[in-house]
C-alpha cells in the first residue's frame, strides 16, 4: 500500500495529528480500504523520516477512534466501518491544531504544564466531609471582610510552625488568589510613580498586575542565587518582589547569606521586600531554608501564600502577611473593602486544617511529589545526559534545564509540541521583553504520572537529539 502524506513540518499542527487525518481521511473515503494491514511503525518511520514516537501516537489516536484495530504479532489493520447507503462521510472542514489537541486523548499529549498538580491524592471524601460539617446557617451570610478569624488563625500557626514566618491572625489578609492580593497591595503601597523591581524572568501574573495598576515595574537580573543586589541597589526601586524559596520560573533557592543581605538593603534604603512563596511547602533535598519574613526584624517584609499548589488551584485561596506598617494602612483606608475569597471555602479549609488533613496531606504530596522530581532528574540525566543541564532542582513542582542546542527554547518547545509532548520557554516571563535565546526550557511534574514523565522526557530526547550542539 502506497502511504504518502504530505507532512508539513512548518505547519502549527504537530506531525503526529497530520498523519493520524491522514489514515483517518483514507479509512473514510475507502482509499485505505478495510483489513488492510497498516506499515509498521519502523517502516514507517524509515520511508517518512520521522519518529517512531510520532506514528505511535497517530496510530494510538486511530485506534481509540475505531478506525484500526491491533492484532497481537501481526500488526494493525484498518476495521471495516459501516458506510451510509445515501452518501459518504461528510465533508467535514479541517480541524486546526487547537481543536484537535482538545479531542485527543490525553494518553497522547504529555503536558509538563507547570502549574500542574497531582489530583490523584487529593483526600475527596475528607475534604467532603469539611463541607460538610462547616456548612450551617450562620455562614450563610457575609463573612470577616479580613478573612474567617478561625482560618487566619490556623495558617498562623503553619506559618510558624512549617515556614518560620513572624506572624498572627491579625496580619494576615485573605483573598480569592494571588493576583486578588496583590492588587489589594498594591492599594496598600499606594501609587505615587513608584518603582518596584521583579526578578527577570520573573512571575508574569504579578508582573502584569503591578504594571497594570501603574508602577512602574523594573527588571532585575538573576544570578545563581538569585537576584542580583548591585543591580537592584542602583535600580532605584524602593519595593521588590521576589521569589526566594523557589525562584519563578528559573527555580534557583535564595541561600542565607543573601536573604540577609537583601534585608540589609531594605534596612538601608527604607525599603519593602515582597516575598510570593508559591510553592514554599515543597523542598525535597538539603535543609529547609526559613522564609525571608522570619528572619526580618524591622517590618520590611509582607509574605504571600496561596492554596494552589499545596491544595488545590481551584481553591482560589491566597493570603498575604503585613508587617504593622502595612497592617495599620489596611485598617485605616481598605478594611472595608468586600472578602473575596468564598466564606464556605475558607470554613471547610480550617476545618481541614484543624483536623490535622491539610498537615498530613502535604506529608504525602511531599514525598509523592520527591518521587516523580527525583525520577524526572534521573531520567534526564540518564536520557539526555551531558545535552541539558538541570538548573532548578530540590524544590516546588517544576524544574528547568538548559538544553545544550543550536535551536532557541521557543523553537525546541515547537519541536516537541510536533510530537505531543509539551513543554515551556521562559519567553512569557522576561520583564524586560528580552528575547529568550537561552535554550531553557521548564517543565512541571505535578500533574503527570511516573510513566508519562519518563515517556515524556525519552520524546524530548529523541526529537531534539538531530539539534543538539556536537
Ligand atoms: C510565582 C507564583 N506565585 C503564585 C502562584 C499562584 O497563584 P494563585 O494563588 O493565584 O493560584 C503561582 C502559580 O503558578 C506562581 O507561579
Amino acid at each position: 500500500m502506497d502511504i504518502c502524506p504530505r507532512l508539513e513540518s512548518q505547519s502549527q499542527v504537530p506531525l503526529y495529528l497530520q498523519l493520524y487525518q491522514y489514515f483517518k481521511e483514507g479509512i473514510q473515503t475507502g482509499d485505505i480500504p478495510a483489513f488492510k494491514r497498516l506499515p509498521s511503525i519502523r517502516e514507517l518511520a524509515n520511508d517518512l523520516h520521522i519518529s517512531k514516537t510520532t506514528i505511535q501516537m497517530a496510530y494510538q489516536q486511530l485506534l481509540a477512534e475505531g478506525y484500526i484495530e491491533s492484532r497481537e504479532r501481526s500488526g494493525y489493520f484498518v476495521v471495516e466501518i459501516e458506510r451510509d447507503p445515501f452518501g459518504d462521510f461528510p465533508n467535514v472542514p479541517r480541524p486546526s491544531a487547537d481543536d484537535m489537541s482538545h479531542t485527543l486523548t490525553s494518553e497522547c499529549l504529555i503536558d509538563f504544564y507547570l502549574s500542574g498538580i497531582d489530583t490523584a491524592y487529593f483526600p475527596i471524601q475528607k475534604w467532603k466531609a469539611c463541607v460538610n460539617q462547616s456548612l450551617s446557617e450562620e455562614i450563610l451570610t457575609y463573612g470577616d471582610k479580613q478573612g474567617e478569624p478561625a482560618l487566619r488563625l490556623e495558617i498562623s500557626q503553619y506559618l510558624r510552625r512549617s515556614r518560620a514566618v513572624n506572624c498572627t491572625a491579625d496580619q494576615i489578609v485573605i483573598g480569592s488568589g494571588t493576583q486578588t492580593v496583590m492588587k489589594l497591595l498594591s492599594q496598600l503601597i499606594g501609587l505615587n510613580g513608584q518603582k518596584i523591581a521583579m526578578e527577570d524572568p520573573g512571575y508574569g501574573g504579578v508582573h502584569h498586575v503591578f504594571q497594570g495598576l501603574g508602577f512602574e515595574v523594573v527588571p532585575v537580573k538573576l544570578e545563581d542565587d538569585g537576584i542580583h543586589l548591585e543591580e537592584l541597589e542602583t535600580s532605584g526601586a524602593e519595593i521588590v518582589y521576589i521569589t526566594p524559596s523557589h525562584q519563578y520560573p528559573l527555580g534557583m533557592v535564595m541561600p542565607i547569606s543573601k536573604r540577609v543581605q537583601l534585608l540589609r538593603w531594605a534596612e538601608e534604603n527604607g525599603g519593602l521586600i515582597i516575598e510570593d512563596d508559591y510553592d514554599g511547602e515543597f523542598r525535597y533535598h538539603g535543609k529547609p531554608i526559613p522564609s525571608l519574613q522570619g528572619l526580618d526584624a524591622h517590618g520590611h517584609v509582607v509574605y504571600a501564600g496561596t492554596f494552589s499548589k499545596s491544595l488545590m488551584p481551584a481553591i482560589r485561596m491566597s493570603y498575604l502577611v503585613l508587617p504593622e506598617s502595612l497592617l495599620k494602612v489596611y485598617r485605616e483606608n481598605i478594611s472595608q473593602y468586600d472578602q473575596t475569597a468564598s466564606r464556605l471555602h475558607q470554613a471547610a479549609l480550617q476545618l481541614f486544617m484543624e483536623n490535622g488533613e491539610w498537615e498530613r496531606h502535604i506529608r504525602r504530596m511531599r514525598k509523592i511529589y520527591q518521587k516523580k522530581h527525583d525520577l524526572l532528574l534521573e531520567t534526564i540525566k540518564s536520557v539526555i545526559g551531558d545535552h541539558a543541564k538541570i538548573t532548578g532542582q530540590n524544590a516546588g513542582l517544576h524544574i528547568a534545564i538548559q538544553v545544550n542546542s543550536e535551536k532557541s527554547a521557543d523553537e525546541l518547545v515547537s519541536i516537541a509540541g510536533q510530537s505531543g509532548v509539551k513543554v515551556y520557554s521562559t519567553s512569557a516571563q522576561w520583564i524586560s521583553k528580552q528575547k529568550d535565546d537561552s535554550s531553557v526550557i521548564l517543565l512541571g511534574f505535578g500533574g503527570l504520572s511516573e510513566k508519562q514523565i519518563v515517556e515524556g522526557v525519552e520524546i524530548l530526547h529523541e526529537v531534539w537529539q538531530p539539534f543538539y550542539k556536537k
